[in-house]
Formats: structure tokens, C-alpha cells, sequence
């Protein structure tokens, strides 16, 4: 999913859509379009690719007009069709509209209205929904009305915005499920599904709520709810720095934010660890310390890397808050018959706050009584405006499609979380609070030093990029960093690779262990822990067994072992650090050999194919 932008002001909208339309290139898209208007004309241009072909076709036929709105999205399965999504002109009247996510109904609209919309198969989303808002202005209705009316036939989540060629200077839009935010600014005012494609024009924001629909103009913002009523909605102020989206001498998004992970963990930290103490204080959190006393148990929630760090999470807060935590994907526990009540604490962990499937399973879990917990790395968004409460990941924008510094902000805002919930419930003691917090302090040095390994990740990258089969194995709270590190080479280098447990190794995939097949192993110890010890004596022993079949292994280690020496082809020794945050330090390499490999075989690295930031459907 890319997303929508509009615009409306006093000056030409065809650059700052285009513009904005850059900003929102890192989630991923096939096709973009733009309408603009002005009182004397109302142009549209349509491409598909990438956004250089429109950026081309405004080039070779300019538009001129001060009000407008554009789009970045998806039409994989619309592929062959003449007419890709986006601003659909078409219609008498001139009017056009762009959408953003998928409506669920679309089959349906299409045959209902089969008299009405010329039932064309062939035909985009956007172009039914254009057609179905034409339809409902045929007694005279202003846009306004007509964007209501044809909100509350449509299904899903998605987010859409209009323009008329009779109702010039204007700008509607609705907000059905996903995020919707208008940038206010000085007599003009700026629209989009992501706060990031505006944060350089305004950063003082209205975000719809849910059914809303706004009329924007150059003299203001009318919002309205699902009923049609006026009504007021706050503004807030965004406080990240534009400057942070800007890739800064980098020459990809991704290692930029790869290389931010030491800023953003101790970000993360700031404010909520008092380093004396080791107290943690997490104001927006939303439930009481009574209540997180009360709880019976925890369901963590969680697509794709999300999912990989609520796993990980799990051990964190059983050991330091001894509750018992479920983890679930998102995608499977918004279609199950959850077995939860107002004694369970759902944590919704999302970076972008926008995964329908983790929005679904936050309304199924609070409407079952749950107390419920975002953790999010933008406030602005669904899922954090949904929750009771939340814990903000302080990791900046995250432009690169690849969840990197997102993820170890996320890590590390579930580790302070276990430990307040521990120190609530009596069962972290103040030494221990203080040696986790002295173990977070130090945390940002450690993932400096293991950002130094870069170069030696390029070489082995150099080594392993023209394998095809990649195993990685982890035990603990390294199988869900196992699973981390295969995502990572599957979604960026296009390369089978499957992470798994440790021991399950024996279960199964050893079957497929050859000369042909890279092993990762993910071999850390933690001294001061008996099961560490235990688990990495396993892990020594498993290289051993990967070697006798051929596997040619790659160990993360932050030991200095000879029976490692013995069987590993390369070995990439990493910084120790305790074992419920040795995680953070051990993905960084992992991150950093999925870049270096999907730039050698010269993959896009910031919009790798069949990949958005957030994902739509489900
Ligand atoms: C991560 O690299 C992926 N892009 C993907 O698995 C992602 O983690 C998943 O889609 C969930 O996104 P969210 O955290 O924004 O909900």
C-alpha cells in the first residue's frame, strides 16, 4: 500500500503531489496518477511504474491548477488492464477520485450498481468508486454529499479522496478504516495517509476518525461524521524532525535506519528509565498499576517482523514479570474465538499502526473486554488512537520498507515494559531492576560496536550471494531472531531462506542440509544463565552436525570458541550483552548481511518488490 494525497491552496498542486507521491514511494506501489483542477481546467495523468513515468507525462503535458489530489498503489492484479487504479476521469462532469487500500466489496459494487457503472471487469477499484460517486450526484448533490453516500457502500479498509471540475477549490475525503491526517497550514492545506508525506509542509495535523469526511478548502477544514453531522476534531502536533526522513549521504533508506539503531534505542529509553533506580515509568501506557497487578495473562499481537518481536518479547516478560504471554499473529486471532476477558492485556504491536489485520484483532480484543496496548511507532496512527494506551517506539520515520529500527525500538520498549509490569507485580527486585537497567544503558554502545561489522558482513556477503538455500537456526529468544534474519534475506535478496528453532533442526530440516545450503546459527551465551549455557552447549553441538552433512555454516557468536573455529566457514563475532537484550545486538549483523547480499545481486533495497510498508487486506 502506498497511499492518497490532496492538496488545496494558492499554489500549483501538481509539484506538491508529485512531491509528496516521493515521500510515499518507500510503501511500495505500481502505479500513480494525479487530477488537478483549477477554475478554468482539469487535467489527469495516470502511469504505470514507477513515478518517474508520471513525474514524465506531467512533464511532457503540464498541469496547471491550485487544488488536487494523487496517488501511489497497487494494481498487481489488475496488471492487464488498460486503466490502471488512480484518479478515474471518465465521468461527464469531470471528477476524480484516488484510493488507497482495498475495498472489500468491489465485486459486489460492480454488479449493483451494474446499470448505473457500465459493469466493466476490466475496470479499476477507483474506477467503480468513481462512477458510484457520479451516481450518487445525479440529483444535484454537492461532492460532499455524494462522498458520504458512496462511503457507506463500501466495505473494508480504505481511504479515498475526490474532486470535481464544477466544485473547484475543493478537496473531499473519507476515512474508512485507514488513516486519513490534513496538514494545516497558511490558507492552504495538505492531505494524506501518511504523516510522512507532509511532515515538510505542516506539522500541526487533524487525523480523521473513523467514517469521517472532511471538506477541505484554502479557507478551512469541515469535518463531518458517518452521519453526515458536523463535528470537531483535535489538532496535534507532530513532533518528529522532517530532517530525519531525509536519507542524509546514505545510499539506501534501509542502512541508513540500519545505522540509526543506536539514536533510536536510546530514544526509546529516554524519560522512562530512571538509570539510579532502574524504575520505569511509561505515562501513556493507559492501565493503571492496579490493573496490571490484576491480570490474568498477556496476548501479544503481531504481523511479520512485528510478530518476530512480540515472540521475542514473550521470554522478556516472563522472566522479569512472571505472566504468562500468549503470542499470536494477527492474521490468524482476528478470525479465531479468542478466549480472553478484561483479566487479559492485548499488546498490538505494529510499527506503522496501520496493519489491518492487527487493527481487526484490536477491536475484536477490546470489544471482548480486554484492556488493550499499541505499540506503535507513530502516534498518529490507527492502531495507537484505537488503544486504550500506548507504548510510542521512538524510532523516527522508517522509510525503507524493511522493518529494522522499528523492530529493535520495539524490542526495546517491550523490555522496559517488562520490566515495569515486574516491578508492579513485586517480582523484579530493585538489584535486578538495576542491572537491567544498566544492561539498557549500555545497549546503544554495543549495537554501535556491532554496526562496525558492516565491511566484514559486505565480504561474507560477497561469499554466500549467489547461494539459494539458507537455513537459520536459533534457540530461546534467538529462534524468533532466526526468524528475523531469514525475513530479512527473503523479503530483500528474493532468496529461500527459513528460519527454526534450534532443536527442531533434527524434526526436519536437517533433511535438507547439503554442500548447496548456508546455515546461520545464532550461537550467544549469557554466563550468568545455567539454561544459556545449556542452550548454546546444544548449539555447538548442532554446527558440529551441520558440518558432518556438508552445511556450510555462518555463526553470530560473542564467543571465542575453537570448537566453533573447528566447524564454522565464517564466523561474525558480536558484542555480549545479557541474554533478554543480546537479541538487539545479534539482528544487527543479520540486517546488515541481507543488505550487503541484496545489493550485490542488485535488488531494490528501499521498495523491494511485492513488498509495502504496510500491508493491506488479509
Ligand atoms: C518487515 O520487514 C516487513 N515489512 C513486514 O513483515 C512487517 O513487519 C509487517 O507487515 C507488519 O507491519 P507493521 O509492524 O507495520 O504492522
Amino acid at each position: 500500500m502506498a497511499g492518497i494525497i490532496g492538496y488545496v491552496g494558492s499554489k500549483q498542486a501538481g509539484p506538491i503531489i508529485l512531491e509528496a507521491l516521493r515521500r510515499l514511494e518507500y510503501r511500495g506501489y505500481d502505479s500513480t496518477g494525479l487530477a488537478v483542477g483549477s477554475a478554468k481546467a482539469f487535467h489527469v495523468r495516470r502511469a504505470a511504474g514507477k513515478l518517474r513515468n508520471l513525474q514524465a507525462a506531467v512533464r511532457m503535458d503540464p498541469v496547471r491548477g491550485t487544488y488536487g489530489i494523487g496517488h501511489a498503489s497497487w494494481t498487481a492484479a489488475q496488471a492487464s488492464s488498460a486503466s490502471p487504479d488512480g484518479p478515474a476521469p471518465a465521468a461527464p462532469r469531470s471528477l476524480a477520485v484516488v484510493l488507497c487500500g482495498k475495498p472489500t466489496n468491489m465485486a459486489d459494487l460492480r454488479s449493483r450498481y451494474s446499470v448505473a457503472l457500465p459493469a466493466d471487469p476490466e475496470s479499476s477499484d477507483a474506477d467503480v468508486l468513481t462512477r458510484l460517486v457520479v451516481s450518487q450526484r445525479e440529483d444535484g448533490a454537492p461532492l460532499e454529499e455524494a462522498v458520504q453516500r458512496a462511503t457507506a457502500e463500501v466495505g473494508g479498509s480504505c481511504a479515498f479522496a475526490a474532486i470535481a471540475e464544477d466544485e473547484p477549490g475543493k478537496v473531499v475525503v473519507a476515512r474508512r478504516g485507514l488513516s486519513v491526517l490534513i496538514g494545516l497550514g497558511k490558507r492552504e492545506h495538505f492531505i494524506a495517509t501518511d504523516v510522512r508525506a507532509i511532515l515538510n509542509r505542516s506539522r500541526d495535523m487533524i487525523q480523521l476518525e473513523d467514517g469521517d469526511i472532511a471538506v477541505v478548502t484554502a479557507r478551512g477544514v469541515r469535518v463531518m461524521d458517518s452521519e453526515g453531522l458536523p463535528v470537531s476534531r483535535m489538532v496535534d502536533h507532530v513532533r518528529w524532525d522532517p530532517l530525519m526522513a531525509e536519507r542524509s549521504g546514505y545510499k539506501h533508506f534501509m542502512v541508513k535506519e540500519i545505522f540509526e539503531q543506536p539514536r533510536a534505542i536510546r530514544e526509546t529509553a529516554l524519560g522512562r528509565l530512571d538509570e539510579e533506580t532502574g524504575e520505569v515509568v511509561l505515562d501513556e501506557l493507559g492501565v493503571t498499576s492496579r490493573e496490571l497487578r490484576d491480570i490474568g495473562h498477556l496476548n501479544m499481537i503481531g504481523c511479520g517482523s512485528s510478530w518476530h518481536s512480540a515472540l521475542t518479547a514473550k521470554a522478556m516478560i516472563e522472566r522479569l514479570a512472571r505472566v504468562h504471554v500468549e503470542v499470536e499473529y494477527g492474521s490468524e486471532f482476528r478470525y479465531s474465538e479468542p478466549l480472553i476477558d478484561r483479566k487479559v492485556l492485548t499488546l498490538v504491536l505494529s510499527q506503522s499502526g496501520e496493519t489491518p489485520d492487527s487493527v481487526a484483532c484490536l477491536k475484536l480484543a477490546h470489544a471482548r473486554g480486554s484492556k488493550t496496548v499499541a505499540v506503535c511507532n507513530s502516534e498518529e496512527s490507527t492502531i495507537a488512537k484505537t488503544a486504550r494506551g500506548g507504548i510510542y517506539t521512538q524510532a523516527g520515520p522508517e522509510l525503507a520498507a524493511l522493518s529494522t529500527k522499528s523492530f529493535t525500538s520495539q524490542l526495546v520498549a517491550l523490555y522496559l515494559f517488562a520490566m515495569h509490569l515486574g516491578q508492579v507485580r513485586g517480582k523484579l527486585p530493585p538489584e535486578l531492576s538495576k542491572q537491567c537497567a544498566r544492561d539498557l544503558l549500555e545497549l546503544p554502545s554495543l549495537v554501535e560496536s556491532a554496526l562496525e561489522l558492516t565491511l566484514s558482513c559486505e565480504r561474507l556477503a560477497r561469499h554466500v550471494a549467489h547461494g539459494s538455500k539458507f537455513l537459520y537456526l536459533g534457540r530461546g529468544l534467538h529462534f524468533p531472531i532466526a526468524l528475523e534474519g531469514a525475513r530479512k534475506l527473503q523479503e530483500l535478496a528474493h532468496i529461500s531462506a527459513e528460519g527454526c528453532a534450534g532443536g527442531e533442526m533434527r524434526h526436519g530440516p536437517k533433511a535438507l542440509i547439503d554442500a548447496d545450503m548456508f546455515v546461520v546459527v545464532i550461537a550467544t551465551v549469557d554466563d550468568k544463565h545455567r539454561l544459556s549455557r545449556l542452550r548454546y552447549e546444544k548449539t555447538v553441538a548442532q554446527i558440529g552436525e551441520v558440518a558432518a552433512r556438508q552445511g556450510r555454516v555462518i555463526c553470530v557468536t560473542n564467543q571465542d570458541d575453537d570448537r566453533l573455529r573447528e566447524n564454522a566457514h565464517e564466523i561474525i563475532r558480536i558484542p555480549s550483552t545479557s541474554e533478554l537484550l543480546q537479541p538487539i545486538v545479534t539482528i544487527v549483523p543479520l540486517q546488515l548481511l541481507a543488505y550487503h547480499v541484496a545489493a550485490l545481486r542488485g535488488y531494490d533495497i528501499d521498495q523491494p518488490r511485492d513488498l509495502g510498508k504496510s500491508v493491506t487486506g488479509g
